[in-house]
């Protein structure tokens, strides 16, 4: 879905990404862990074209993004939440969600989804954004990403500043989205079988999101990943998968 190949990034005369590499799967769930200043937000806007990268490619289902303005990368479908968040604080919650459906044809309707995943929302639609908490906060900018439909969606510290019962929610949501489960219908013809198994086959191929997780609270990396990636001033030095974190002494890592 998203493959990076030796990206570098300099501010100034600091070399900040050094020569990264990696790939990111549809349907599964990439951590990147790493401490404050190693990087990690700069490689998510060079993602997205926020920042420009020096040298290598990022390649996106199929097709060369290096130098792609970031408009054109959110319209072909990577969905971005950013550290810190960056709702629109004036407008209501209702139209913040709308501003995640700018890239969709008119008359695009905010996805069910959204609303299954965070509840709230829905019942704050005409608050203002900057009158939610920071939780609520974190679960519109989600909200808003998912609802242009991303095939990857880039999550930059949700969890920083949030509250526990809210970053269980956030996590369930990545869950479902990663693993989106097939509307499961109970089908009486052949014919209609025969849909449904369509639907899965398309789904498995094409329809899963990738997801790529930034984030420093250890448990809540571990428990998602299906992949990691460790990150030190700017270069890798540690990945494999989510599974094996505790037995390759990633927190260890982390907490050096
Ligand atoms: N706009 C900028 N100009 C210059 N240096 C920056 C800028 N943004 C970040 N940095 C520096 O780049 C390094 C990486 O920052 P960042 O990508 O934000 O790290 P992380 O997200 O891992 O905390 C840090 O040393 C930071 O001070
Ligand atoms: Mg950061």
């Amino acid at each position: 879905m998203l493959k990076v190949e030796n990206l570098n990034q300099y501010y100034g005369g600091s070399h900040i990404l050094r020569g990264l590499s990696f790939d990111v799967e549809p349907g599964k769930v990439t951590s990147l862990l790493g401490r404050n200043g190693v990087g990690k937000t700069t490689l998510m806007k060079c993602l997205m074209g926020l920042v420009k990268s020096k040298t290598g490619r990022i390649n996106f289902q199929g097709k060369d993004v290096t130098q792609a303005p970031s408009h054109e990368r959110v319209r072909a479908g990577i969905g971005y939440v950013p550290q810190g968040r960056e709702i629109f604080p004036r407008l209501t919650v209702e139209e913040n969600l709308l501003m995640g459906l700018a890239i969709k044809p008119a008359g695009a309707r905010i996805p069910e989804q959204v609303f299954e995943l965070f509840p709230v929302l829905k019942s704050m639609l005409r608050r203002r954004g900057g009158d939610l908490s920071g939780g609520q906060q974190q679960q519109l900018a989600i909200g808003r990403a998912l609802a242009m439909d991303p095939k990857l969606l880039i999550l930059d510290e949700p969890t920083e500043g949030i509250q526990p019962s809210i970053i269980k929610d956030i996590g369930h949501a990545i869950r479902v989205v990663a693993r989106r489960p097939i509307a499961q219908k109970i089908s009486q013809s052949a014919e209609e079988r025969q849909e449904v198994k369509d639907a899965i086959r398309k789904v498995a191929d094409t329809g899963r999101v990738a997801i790529l997780l930034v984030e420093q609270y250890y448990d809540f990396a571990r428990d998602l990943a299906d992949h990691y990636l460790l990150m030190e001033r700017g270069e890798f030095i540690m990945r494999g998968l989510g599974a094996d974190m505790d037995k390759d002494g990633v927190r260890e890592a982390l907490a050096v």
